[in-house]
């Protein structure tokens, strides 16, 4: 597949996804979720790449929403078939067995900061400012806003930001817990590739299983707690938990062969 919406990029096993579409300051489209997938599914897939990050191009924008101008004429089952596609993308990036950083750059408003919430950690640039909006547009967030704003910052601030669809600055992101880290824009990427690069010297099915056990928490009908036995359980099986527990003992770094 031709990417013509999304630039890719893999240096030091590591995929930089950027959203390319700067004069509509990112806004997703279709064709842009497409592309998403694919990467998703069949490059980011690939032994390759160790983790993903995730960020917009231009200063301005990680990615300011849904692209309006695509649903503004949308019915009822088309707005639904949007919602759908778009969270079962998100899910696929929630429960990537790797890890997957959203470097927010700019603007991150609607789906824009649905998908930065699907990352499984979020820097920002100072510049940024997140927010979901669309109930000024007379819709809900369709991309789990509503879920996991609630789950990042709680109930009672996240129906504020809903309600209000007011949009906050970087340290107030940090404040809330919505991001991990607020960085100049010159330092974002470098930040999300050092914090990535200190992930994925880790055993890839250890973190494989971290990610699992996390969103076992938020998963109706699946105990986390069982889910942490059974993981950690199947570690002890695994050549990673040789190597590590090897390299401890006889006192050297862990190269762990990932499986
Ligand atoms: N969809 C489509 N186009 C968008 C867009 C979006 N979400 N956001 C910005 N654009 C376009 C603008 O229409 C404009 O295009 P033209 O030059 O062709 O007119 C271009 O990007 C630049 O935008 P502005 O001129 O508006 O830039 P600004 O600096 O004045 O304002 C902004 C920036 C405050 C982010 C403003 O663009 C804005 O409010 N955007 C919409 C934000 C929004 O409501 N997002 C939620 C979308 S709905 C959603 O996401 C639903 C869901 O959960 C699934």
């Amino acid at each position: 597949m031709n990417y013509e919406n999304i630039l890719t990029e893999i240096k030091d096993s590591i995929l930089t996804v950027t959203l390319n579409r700067p004069k509509q300051l990112n806004a997703l489209n279709k064709a842009v979720f497409a592309e998403l997938e694919h990467i998703m599914t069949n490059l980011a897939v690939t032994d390759e790449v160790k983790g993903v990050i995730i960020t917009g191009s231009g200063e301005k924008a990680f990615a300011a929403g849904a692209d309006i101008k695509e649903f503004a004429h949308f019915n009822v089952e088309e707005g639904k078939e949007l919602s759908a596609d778009g969270q079962q993308i998100f899910k696929i990036i929630e429960t990537f067995n790797k890890p997957v950083i959203a470097a927010v750059n700019g603007f991150a408003l609607g789906g824009g900061l649905e998908l930065a919430m699907a990352c499984h950690i979020r820097l920002a640039s100072d510049n940024a400012r997140f927010g979901q909006p669309e109930v000024s547009l007379g819709v809900t967030p369709g991309y789990a806003g509503t879920q996991r704003l609630t789950q990042l910052v709680g109930k009672g601030k996240s129906l504020e930001l809903l309600m209000t669809g007011a949009m906050i600055k970087a340290d107030e992101a940090l404040n809330l817990g919505l991001v991990n880290y607020v960085v100049t824009q010159d330092e974002l990427i470098s930040k999300a590739e050092e914090l990535l690069k200190s992930v994925i010297k880790q055993s890839p099915v250890a973190v494989a299983g971290v990610i699992k056990c996390v969103d076992a928490y938020y998963t109706d009908g699946i105990d986390g707690f069982n889910t942490e036995v059974e993981e950690f359980g199947k570690c002890f099986g695994t050549e990673d938990f040789k190597e590590g527990t090897d390299a401890f003992m006889n006192k050297r770094k862990a190269d762990f062969p990932g499986k």
